[in-house]
């Protein structure tokens, strides 16, 4: 089953916060910054969930408010049973179709391929790194992605 995509309303925050701890462990963001995310929602921030009645993936943007301003894409990650199904793909997807004539940037680290490849498959190219930026001195790729392009 494919699931839906649709924008979180703050119902999510609890079933996002859990998904998050499953996907990234120790490096999940607190209840508190979830929180803070889903309090921006009318402000400067744009989460979409991957819906198949349980929560399977998620993804947040970044999106000021002034059009010129660059997007970025904050985080996006899938449960790791549905991976390789298409669910980044859609989710990706859905978050590019709302920055339409908008410039996006991201941040992955280097040896994170599966994330690269998603990335380089919606035509994000590197444009620079941060040298030894994460714990364990691993890269920080910074990836662009234009509309026009
Ligand atoms: C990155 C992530 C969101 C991808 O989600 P996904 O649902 O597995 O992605 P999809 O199935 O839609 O894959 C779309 C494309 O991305 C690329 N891709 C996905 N997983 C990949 C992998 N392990 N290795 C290489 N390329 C990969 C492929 O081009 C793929 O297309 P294909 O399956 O036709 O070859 C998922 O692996 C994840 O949640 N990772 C942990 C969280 C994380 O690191 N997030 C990024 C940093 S915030």
């Amino acid at each position: 089953m494919r699931p839906a995509i649709r924008p979180a309303t703050v119902d999510d925050l609890p079933a996002v916060v859990a998904l998050d701890k499953v996907c990234f462990g120790a490096e999940a963001w607190s209840t508190v910054s979830w929180t803070t995310e889903f309090d921006r929602l009318s402000d400067d921030r744009a989460i979409l969930v991957a819906d198949e009645g349980d929560l399977v993936g998620y993804v947040v943007l970044l999106v000021p408010p002034v059009a010129p301003d660059v997007v970025e894409l904050l985080r996006i990650a899938v449960a790791p049973a549905g991976r390789r199904t298409g669910i980044g793909g859609q989710l990706t997807t859905a978050a590019l179709a709302r920055c339409a004539g908008r410039t996006v940037m991201l941040e992955v680290a280097e040896g994170n391929e599966a994330a690269r490849g998603l990335y380089q498959a919606f035509g994000f190219e590197e444009i620079s790194r941060r040298r030894g930026y994460y714990a364990g001195g691993e890269d920080a790729v910074i990836m662009r992605w234009r509309e026009d392009k």
